[in-house]
């Protein structure tokens, strides 16, 4: 019986991988907080088998707990489903010998300001990109390396678009750079996030998703979902489709852009999920990539669409197994505020 350290599984992809480790009769002990346990859904902790109570907004003592639990249990793999433990996560598969992501550069899949380093660094086609701490270093560091307006906005640390904004004119700077600071901690473990904003090039373009399972330096790449948000300054997401309608030369660009973002953030294990945006002029463009499965229940939407259990397919791979990752059976889902699956297109 194989047993995985989830830290973490109170979030939109935890019952997902607690089943899928159900289903590889695996056993899961969760590593949370004592109060965050407490309100847990019952429905979620009768999926669980054991749990490690620690305190994850510190990473030394935590890294060190969960380490100590890790080796009296004899833990075989680390996972997680949430985008600000991925660092904790390969520090600790770091720690036990375990397959994991570098842990060197491990907090910039967390934090967009050190992400855009790493993005420079590799040579990824990635949106042009400042850091700032303050409302008024905005327009001048944005002179500095010429990026004209729109720009988007958003908080170095955060999720979920909390605090991001498409900024048209330095005028709407100072609100924007303030509003993006607005969330200090994440709840429900009140883990302080970076104060730093980030600002960059606003890319035109339809937008996408590519979720890659990475084993043994291959990438499985799954079906691409388009994302389909409201314009204006603050955009929302209003559904999904999976697979999203691309020519055989976009999916090879955006596919290659997603390659070189994991090996510029060294992402070798486990996956990642990759938003992206089509560029008329640019081509694909690589907005954020998170070491961890997707959210919004898209883990369901791609299954519905192509038969495919990326939740499984995470937990083979941090076990050392090879991922079932199928050729997509032929199908079309979408989500709107619930997913569905609709009938496959005539050209499939
Ligand atoms: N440089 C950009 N150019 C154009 N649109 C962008 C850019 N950056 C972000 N956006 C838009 O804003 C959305 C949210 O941005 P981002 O993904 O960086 O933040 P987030 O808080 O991680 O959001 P989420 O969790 O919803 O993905 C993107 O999905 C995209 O629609
Ligand atoms: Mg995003």
């Amino acid at each position: 019986m194989k047993k995985i350290l989830l830290i973490e599984a109170l979030a939109n992809s935890g019952p997902y991988v607690l089943d899928a480790a159900g289903a590889l009769g695996a056993h899961v002990f969760v590593a949370t907080h004592e109060d965050v346990y407490d309100s847990y859904p019952a429905t979620l902790r009768d999926k669980i088998h054991g749990t490690v109570f620690t305190d994850l907004t510190d990473g030394d003592r935590a890294l060190a707990d969960l380490a100590g639990f890790a080796k009296a249990t004899g833990i075989d793999a680390v996972a997680c489903c949430w985008e600000f433990f991925t660092p904790l996560v390969a520090q600790l598969a770091h720690r036990l010998g375990l397959p994991g992501n570098d842990p060197r550069l491990a907090r910039a899949s967390r934090n967009k300001a050190e992400m855009a380093q790493a993005f420079a660094a590799g040579q990824v086609s990635a949106p042009r990109t400042v850091s700032v701490r303050t409302a008024g270093e905005a327009a001048p560091a944005l002179d500095a390396v010429g990026i004209g307006f729109p720009v988007v906005v958003k908080p170095a640390e955060q999720g979920g678009s909390w605090g991001v904004s498409v900024v048209n004119s330095p005028e709407e700077l100072d609100t924007a750079v303030r509003q993006a600071q607005s969330w200090p901690i994440a709840a429900p473990h009140g883990l302080p996030m970076d104060q730093r904003v980030v600002i960059q090039e606003y890319v035109p373009g339809p937008e996408f998703s590519l979720d890659t399972v990475v084993w043994r330096d291959e990438y499985a790449h799954l079906p691409v979902v388009e994302k389909h948000t409201t314009g204006g300054a603050y955009r929302a997401e209003t559904g999904h489709t999976c697979p999203a309608a691309l020519s055989p030369a976009d999916l090879r660009s955006l596919r290659a852009a997603t390659e070189r973002a994991l090996e510029a953030l060294g992402i070798r294990n486990g996956v990642a999920h990759t938003e992206l945006k089509l560029s008329p002029e640019a081509g694909p463009v690589v907005i954020e990539v998170g070491a961890r499965l997707p959210g919004d229940h898209l883990v369901d939407v791609v299954r519905r669409a192509s038969g495919i259990d990326e939740a499984r397919a995470y937990l083979q791979a941090v076990l050392d197994e090879k991922p079932d990752v199928p050729a997509p059976r032929k199908g079309r889902a979408r989500s709107d505020s619930s997913p569905r699956r609709v009938p496959a297109p005539s050209t499939g």
